[in-house]
């Protein structure tokens, strides 16, 4: 075979010329984006593009011209509670009233009310109820998901969400994550024996889990309606032993050690953080836990307090942002939104807030060898967006500006086209 030959089975499949492009770290203007198959096979300028081998064949190559677009690689929402049964539009109605999430969660509502709808719920009607919640984070260019249990807090209801984030994952070509949140509060049935609880966690549900390897991660909430430092510590040791990678809810609603646990666990994020220590910020630096901030949760429950992101970055933590989408604090798949918030209430800079959706998230899923990244040899999951700048799409807040999205190379989303 000569050289010439060789050269022709290299043709391009799709070509994205004159783009602003950001690569999940930096962005340049007037770039190309090639993609041959699943993969992605060039990124750069135009005239180096020219210098390869890959071949642009008239016939075969789809040419999208992206003047005055921005291109990145598929976001990634890293934090979500997205299966779950029930609403809760009533305690939505009673905190405008003036009765606050802990008031409710103490009355028998908050993460209890979803516990009850969610056991009522078969494998197929928590499925049937997610599909939507993931339809409408594509729809604004999400290509990998963290899926977290954790309304179900028995071992055959948790097991049960785990399934059908596996039978989600099956159905969907994007990325999904599962974490296993059976430590999200002590349910109604163990009040007055915590210690009981938490030994269901750890001797029941975490083998169970592991054994059907049902999940990545393990995440548990510290707090004063939930579980303690100490009751954390235990679970997340188990979970080692069982090789699931620790996750923490740490200082939301208050100060309570969470973040300074996280560096100890070496945990590979710690999310919300509101109330983080300095002690706190340090001990995830030096562990390199990414900091997952979710300013949607403040924004939703009325919260003034905002998570500190200019010292966690400044600290040297990496910080991501997602949607935390859950019934009781932040009812939306409106991943732009947050990258609004985190700019108008964190300061977070417009290169900041695109690196906490596409690389720092990946980080915090640990799937940063796969997603996050616009770059040569990874799978092309791009999304495209009517935006000039970083800044652009931020700023254009609640609006839908994503114009395609790519999973694996196939084209999921073409909002141009309707
Ligand atoms: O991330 N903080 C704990 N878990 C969820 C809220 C759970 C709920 O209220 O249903 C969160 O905010
Ligand atoms: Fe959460």
């Amino acid at each position: 075979m000569n050289e010439q030959e060789t050269d022709r089975q290299l043709t391009v499949d799709l070509l994205i010329k004159n783009a602003l492009v950001f690569d999940g770290e930096t962005s340049l203007s007037a770039a190309t984006v090639a993609v041959k198959g699943e993969s992605i096979v060039f990124v750069g300028y135009q005239t180096d593009f020219e210098k390869t081998s890959w071949l642009v064949e008239d016939k075969v190559t789809e040419v999208l011209d992206a003047t005055g677009l921005l291109v990145t690689p598929g976001l990634i929402d890293c934090h979500t509670h997205i299966v779950h049964g029930g609403d809760r539009s009533h305690e939505y109605a009673l905190r405008a009233a003036g009765r606050s999430y802990l008031e409710i969660a103490a009355s028998g509502g908050g993460i209890k009310s979803t516990v009850r709808a969610t056991r009522q719920a078969s494998i197929d009607a928590l499925v049937r109820l997610a599909r939507p919640r993931l339809d409408r984070l594509l729809d604004r260019g999400v290509t990998a998901v963290e899926i977290k249990s954790g309304y179900g807090l028995s071992c055959d209801s948790e097991l049960k969400i785990l399934e059908a984030i596996k039978r989600l994952d099956s159905e969907y070509r994007i990325n999904i994550v599962a974490t296993f949140l059976g430590a999200h509060t002590i349910p109604s049935e163990y009040s007055g024996q915590r210690d009981d609880y938490v030994k269901l966690v750890i001797e029941e549900m975490l083998p169970a889990v592991a054994a059907g390897g049902l999940a990545d991660f393990c995440d548990v909430f510290v707090e004063k309606s939930a579980f303690t430092v100490e009751e954390a510590e235990k679970i997340l040791h188990a979970a080692q032993q069982v090789g699931l990678k620790p996750k923490l809810h740490a200082d939301q609603l208050s100060f309570g050690g969470g973040a300074e646990l996280a560096g100890r666990v070496s945990a590979t994020s710690a999310d919300h953080l509101e109330y983080v220590s300095g002690d706190g910020i340090k001990s995830m630096r030096d562990a390199g836990t990414v900091a997952v901030l979710l300013p949607g949760a403040s924004l939703f429950l009325g919260d003034n307090e905002n998570a500190p992101a200019r010292r966690l970055i400044d600290g040297g933590v990496s910080v991501a942002l997602a949607t935390d989408c859950n019934p009781g604090t932040c009812m939306t798949e409106n991943l732009h939104l947050m990258m609004t918030l985190a700019m108008s209430r964190l300061k977070m800079s417009a290169e900041e807030v695109f690196r906490a959706v596409t690389s720092n998230a990946a980080k915090a899923i640990g799937l940063e060898s796969s997603c996050g990244y616009l770059r040569e040899g990874r799978r092309a999951d791009i999304a495209i967006f009517e935006a000039k700048t970083l800044a652009d799409l931020p700023y254009q807040m609640g609006r839908n500006l994503t114009r395609q999205v790519y999973v694996a190379g196939q084209l999921a989303i073409d909002r141009a086209a309707s």
